[in-house]
């Protein structure tokens, strides 16, 4: 199993600061909440990690030079979350983990791992369970038990099949490399990771798995408050 950390984004949301230093670069203590994120990939069992970056994050390059699992891809256009992960295109199971969303209170990859064991290897998803009100937000589960019959990338609160939200962490087979490459654009014109699984589901069984932490969006100032105090604890 690799790992993926899509870490591309312009980072709008948190402006001016982000003109300079990437919103994964931000420090929760001592370290930069990205580090966090490859600690949980680590041990979690990932041989191999691929970081996307765009132009402008050598930052984020430098803290980790001389790194031996870890390499670099760029997305040199912004395309979505699907085409981010398309960047780092490889034969192996992939676990995928946002370079943007620190998850206080647990180990949410070793979970998805674990369970991922339970099912014979099949794919599952972390996920969460959000306000209805909040589901436009997100991409959202259809399921039957924890397994996944369908999902929907960011429905209105009519639409939604649930209130259970992907949630920042996925683990999936190497074959949603080749959804990813023929996925057409989705929602917001992106190529949405989360259309690429939707078909993936009529081949592939998946899961999801409601990780007991909270998972906190440091792309933007409130979520990077609350992520301070969700690690301080
Ligand atoms: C992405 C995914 C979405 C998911 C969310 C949080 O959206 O497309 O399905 O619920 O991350 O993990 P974004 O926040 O990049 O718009």
């Amino acid at each position: 199993m690799k790992a993926i950390i899509p870490a591309a984004g312009h980072g709008t949301r948190f402006l001016p600061v982000t003109r300079v230093v990437p919103k994964e670069m931000l420090p929760i203590g001592a370290k930069p909440a990205l580090e966090l994120i490859v600690d949980e990939a680590r041990s979690a069992g990932a041989q191999g990690i691929t970081i996307v970056i765009s132009e402008g994050k050598e930052l984020i390059r430098r803290y980790f030079e001389g790194q031996s699992d870890i390499q670099f891809v760029y997305q040199k256009e912004q395309k979505g979350l699907g085409h981010a992960v398309l960047q780092a295109k490889t034969d192996d199971d992939v676990l995928i983990l946002l370079g943007d969303a620190v998850i206080a209170g647990c180990n949410a990859s070793e979970g998805i791992v674990e369970m991922s064991r339970r099912h014979g290897g099949a794919a599952v998803i972390g996920c969460e369970r959000v306000p209805r009100e909040k589901v436009s937000r997100y991409g959202i589960m259809k399921l039957d038990g924890e397994r996944i019959v369908d999902m929907v990338e960011k429905p209105s609160v009519d639409e939604a099949p649930s209130d259970i939200a992907v949630a920042g962490r996925y683990l999936l087979p190497a074959s949603i490399f080749s959804y990813l490459e023929t996925q057409t654009p989705g929602k917001g014109g992106e190529i949405q990771l989360t259309d690429a699984i939707r078909r993936m589901l009529a081949e592939r069984e998946a899961y999801a798995y409601v990780y007991p932490g909270n998972r906190q969006d440091i792309g933007n100032p409130d979520g990077y408050y609350a992520a301070l105090t969700a690690f301080r604890n």
